[in-house]
Order: structure tokens, then sequence, then C-alpha cells
């Protein structure tokens, strides 16, 4: 019987934080969690959860894959423990780490939960941050995966903002072979150091592409992928990003320019008529609860290979 088996790393911050074989080891075990086909325990282990930012998929399904996993999860609300009031993270994390088995942090900054993983004496996991979402691309990947049994033959195009969801697609595409396109207006590319990263990664093979055409990038598709244009902490900017986004919401025009049998992708929460139409959510190509679901399986498979 498939067992998990121990990451080599002990946190888990970026995509770029699993091996290949350790991205397809998480899978595999994923796939049985969802089957039903591994009775896997984290029995009394306790999962802490932090939320700098809201959450709806990420904190439910950490608390259902934790509690299917026979442990308990502690769900730490910024403005009613002393986080909200600026207690340090370096005191936080030693003083959480000693409760808790590991920790999974929504936070802003890349480098704030990298001080959680220093000073954290059990396993740090990356709930999303301005950076980097990884358990959401475990997750997109897994369900691309269901679809197309081959990554090298995988055209993923992700249209609208370069950010944190954008980075952790870039940078698993790389470790996996697949060809990342990503078109957003000028201005909004992603992370010229996640840029970097993935280029070495995909050493002279130009499977990266980024683009301001969304029409030309679609072409030939097999995943059109989106998220909203404005992230959290971002409220400010949402009238002109509004507006500099026009032309890059995924609607039935777009879609026709993919292969017929491309799969849409959306992290969510969406906002409907903006970055996707009504229509796409609701086609029968969407493949957008299918990834939600994977959310579950996929952090209950990490929490097994951490914890192991
Ligand atoms: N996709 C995602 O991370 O959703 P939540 O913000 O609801 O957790």
């Amino acid at each position: 019987m498939l067992n998990p088996i121990k990451l080599e790393k002990k946190h888990f911050l970026s995509s770029l934080d699993t091996s290949f074989d350790e991205f397809l080891h998480i899978l595999e075990i994923a796939k049985n969690f969802k089957n039903k086909d591994l009775n896997f325990k984290l029995q009394d282990k306790v999962l802490g959860l932090i939320f700098d930012k809201s959450s709806t998929r990420t904190r439910v399904s950490f608390h259902v894959a934790m509690s299917r996993l026979g442990g308990t999860t502690v769900d730490l609300n910024p403005t009613t423990s002393q986080i909200g009031r600026g207690e340090p993270i370096k005191d936080t994390a030693r003083v959480l780490s000693r409760y808790c088995d590991v920790l999974a942090i929504r936070t802003f900054k890349q480098t704030d939960i990298e001080e959680y993983s220093k000073w954290s004496s059990k396993p740090v996991i990356n709930a999303l941050t301005d950076l980097e979402h990884p358990c959401q691309a475990l997750a997109d990947f897994m369900t691309i995966k269901e679809e197309f049994s081959d990554y090298k033959k995988v055209v993923l195009t992700f249209i609208g903002d370069g950010n944190n969801v954008a980075n952790s697609l870039i940078l698993y595409g790389a470790l996996l072979g697949v060809e990342v396109r990503i078109a957003c207006p000028k201005g909004y590319e992603p992370n010229d150091l996640v840029i970097n990263r993935a280029k070495n990664i995909y050493k002279n093979k130009n499977l990266l592409k980024i683009t301001h055409d969304p029409i030309s990038a679609v072409q030939g598709a097999n995943v059109l992928y989106t998220d909203v244009w404005s992230s959290m902490g971002e409220e400010n900017q949402k009238e002109n990003k509004d507006k500099n986004f026009l032309g890059f919401t995924i609607d039935p025009n777009l879609v026709r320019n993919a292969d017929k049998n491309a799969i849409i992708l959306h992290c969510l929460p969406a906002y409907r008529t903006k970055e996707i139409t009504d229509e796409v959510i609701e086609s029968k190509n969407s493949r957008i609860f299918e990834q939600a679901e994977n959310r579950m399986h996929v952090q209950q498979a990490l929490l097994a290979c951490l914890l192991s």
C-alpha cells in the first residue's frame, strides 16, 4: 500500500520546496485520499491556522483535511489574538510551534512567512502570501492531471494579473515541463525573480511566454486559467485595474480560440463579468469546482507528507 513519505524540506513556503518526485508523490497520495484508498492518520496532531487575510476555501479545506486525518485545528484570528497587536513573529512562531505540530499561515509578505519558518520548530505551510499560493497550485496541477495524463503536452494559459497564483503556476509549470503562457496588461507582469527562476529550470526550452495579447495566448491552449484582477490588499487599485484589464476577460469568444477540449480553471472567489463570465464558469468545460475540491485532497496529502 502507498504510504506518505516525508518531504526533504521541513517547510512548504514555495512551489519549489518540493522536488519533481515529491510533487508527483503528493499528488498520488491526494488521489488515494480522494478515492478513499488510503487510511492514513495523524491522530492527535494539531494544525495551527493563522490567517491575516480572509479565506473560505483554504481555511475550510485545511480544517476538513486535518479532521479527516484524525487531527485537530486551532484557527487563530489575528484580531482576537496578540498577532494583530503586533507581537513579533519570532515570539509567536516559537510559542505556537510548542503547542502545534504544523502551522498554515496566510499573510502579506513572503519574508514574513520565511520569518515564521525560521523561528518555528514545526513545519510551516504557505497558505498564500503576496508572492505565492503554492497549495492552490498543487490543487491546480492535480486537476490538470485528472484531465491530461502528460504534463509535457499541456499548454496552460493564465489570463490576468501576474499575481501570487500566476507566480506559483509558473514555478510548478517549469518543474513539470508545462508550457505556460501569461497574458496580462503591460505593467502587470509576474514577479521578475519568479520568471528568472522558472527560465533557469526550463533551461533553453522556450516554454514560458509573457504576452499582452490574450487572443494569441489562448491559441491551442488546453487550460485557461484566471484569478481576480485586484488581489486582497489591493482594494484601492480596483477602479484603475478594472480599466487596465479591459479585454482580459475569459468569455465565450476567448474560449473559442483555445483547443476545443480546453478546461477552464479559476482559484475563486470570482468576480463574474470581470475576469470571467458567468457563462464560462458554468460551461461544460469548467473544472472550477473540481479544482476547489482538490484543495482539500492535496492539503491532506501535504500534511501527511510533512508530518510522516
Ligand atoms: N483560492 C483561495 O485561496 O480561496 P480562499 O481565499 O477562499 O481561501
